[in-house]
């Protein structure tokens, strides 16, 4: 181990993360754009960034990272590029098997999977089932979704449960969403400097810090994202609350989470 890996060490350990985030990875085509390479190149740096950015999330203990890798409206982009994207997929899912499988991350997958072609589908599947054992992070990618789709999915869903509507509770809706196993994300964070939400997480974003940035997502590092934790912590998040009472949460949150 160098020097620098130790120093890397300690500093991974001052880092406090928040348990559950979501990162809408933007810019990269127009990093790709601006770099003079076909757009399809920016979306490669973009796996590449995929696998630094787990990894490190695993590093500082986030519990589930959701990554927004492919959305329901993207199917209407050019063929080539649709088809680059799923290739792409494709090939990061079989090389990173072994990585998860060591570093204990499991995959789960949230979308519409019925229009994914059967090669991704066939990576996607084997890639859950050879990690469904390991406990230390969930990376969750959502890949033909839209979180309108998932609303109306959950909705028939509970509907089905012939329970009465007068009785419904926004828990029972989101027992159905596809976050469910995991829980809403603490953080949302976009690259790429265009400030919405893209139909992604819509209900779960309900108490969410957002975080924008206008790093194209294949120039994003761990270093922003360690900043980005930071000012996370500095946050207070007050659910409807007065000040004072959410001071006491903080307080036995950040308490809790330095044991
Ligand atoms: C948005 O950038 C990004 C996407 C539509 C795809 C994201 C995919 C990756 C980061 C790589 C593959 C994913 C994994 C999980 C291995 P954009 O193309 O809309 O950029 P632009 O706004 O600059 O055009």
């Amino acid at each position: 181990m160098t020097v620098h890996d130790k120093q890397d060490l300690l500093d991974c350990t001052k880092v406090i993360p928040p348990a559950n985030v979501a990162i809408i990875m933007d810019g990269n085509g127009r990093w790709a754009q601006a770099c003079g390479l076909p757009r399809v190149e920016g979306h490669r740096h973009g796996a590449k960034v995929v696998r630094d950015i787990t990894e490190y999330c695993r590093e500082v203990g986030v519990r589930n990272l959701y990554l927004y890798a492919f959305s329901q409206q993207n199917w209407d982009r050019p063929a080539d590029e649709v088809q680059a994207l799923m290739t792409l997929l494709e090939e990061y899912l079989w090389q990173e098997i072994p990585t998860m499988r060591e570093n204990g991350i499991k995959l789960g997958v949230m979308g519409d999977k019925t229009l994914l072609p059967s090669n991704t589908l066939r990576a996607l599947n084997q890639a859950m089932e050879a990690t469904k054992h390991c406990r230390e992070m969930n990376l969750v990618l959502a890949i033909s979704y839209g979180a309108r789709d998932e609303l109306i999915r959950a909705a028939k869903k509970l509907a089905a449960e012939g329970t009465n509507p007068e009785h419904w509770t926004p828990a029972m809706l989101s027992g159905y969403l596809d976050t469910a196993p995991y829980g809403d994300p603490d953080l949302i964070l976009r690259t790429g400097g265009e400030l919405r939400l893209s139909n992604f997480l819509l209900w779960q974003a309900s108490y969410a810090e957002l975080f924008f940035t206008d790093t194209p997502w294949p120039s994003f590092r761990r270093t922003e994202l360690e900043s980005i934790f930071n000012d996370y912590q500095t946050r207070q998040r007050r659910y409807g609350q007065t000040p004072a009472q959410t001071a006491q949460l903080t307080e036995r949150r950040v308490g809790r989470r330095k044991k």
